[in-house]
């Protein structure tokens, strides 16, 4: 179970322009932490010159979203397979940004993973609940819910990386108890023990995401079954971000 490899996963959202680029290279002087893979998702106009420049550096490059066909009449959508064939090695799907802003479903987020499986992408899945859920003690159903519907079949250790991100966490400085994130950790584990079996339900990686910063990033991610952050604002600078890679 400790032999899973923790990640720092960097979501720039809708920031970086190419002078952005910069800061990989930044992040690389600073010498990530072998044993914590880096993986870096910056806006699609983005992914081909980072991934270029990171051949040569223990850093992954992944999409933000994928659509769920491989090519079509879809004006302004991108494919995995395009993702794929521009450099990157992951793509984050169904973050509650695109949930909220374009009513993405849990059958759509399941689409586009066995999409990104297609074309040879590692998913981030993303999953988490709403202020209101988490006060009205909805959280574990939610979460449940989502990793249930979300999830195709075929995932795997290698195929799946699950990021558990509150989206009341996200942005606001906020963060769970500690106690509150190992409850729902523990829980996303059992369930994909439980659907998946054993050995591919311990494989599979579970990132804390939501105000994660190099203050907290040491505390957050030595907690039981939290292998790796998902982080927005703190992955945008190298120097917040090394201490982030380097504390997990
Ligand atoms: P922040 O780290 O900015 O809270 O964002 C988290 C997030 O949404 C990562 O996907």
């Amino acid at each position: 179970m400790s032999s899973r490899r923790k990640i720092a996963a960097g979501n720039w959202k809708m920031n970086g322009l190419r002078q952005a680029l910069s800061e990989v290279e930044a992040l690389h002087v600073s010498n990530p932490a072998p044993e914590c893979e880096v993986v870096i998702c910056p806006p699609a106009t983005l992914i081909r010159s980072m991934a270029k420049r990171c051949t040569e550096m223990a850093i992954n490059v992944g999409g933000q979203d994928c659509h769920e066909d491989s090519s079509g009449a879809h004006t302004g959508d991108i494919s995995a397979e395009m993702l794929a064939d521009t450099g990157a090695t992951h793509v984050i799907l169904g973050h509650s940004e695109r949930r909220e802003a374009y009513g993405e479903s849990d059958a759509q987020v399941r689409a586009k993973t066995k999409s990104a499986w297609t074309a040879g992408l590692i998913a981030i899945v993303c999953i988490g609940e709403s202020l209101t859920h988490r006060e009205a003690k909805n959280t574990l159903d939610i979460v449940g819910g989502q990793l249930a519907a979300s999830v195709p079949d075929a995932a795997t250790g290698e195929n799946l990386v699950i990021a558990y991100e509150p989206i009341w966490a996200i942005g606001s400085g906020l963060t769970p108890t500690l106690d509150e994130i190992v409850e729902v950790h523990n829980f996303i584990r059992a369930r994909l023990v439980r659907r998946f079996g054993d050995a591919i339900g311990k494989a599979v990686r579970v990132l804390y995401g939501g105000s994660m910063k190099p203050e907290n990033a040491a505390e957050i991610g030595a907690l039981p079954n939290v292998d790796g952050g998902l982080v927005g604002g703190a992955s945008l600078k190298a120097a917040d971000f090394s201490k982030i890679v380097a504390a997990l």
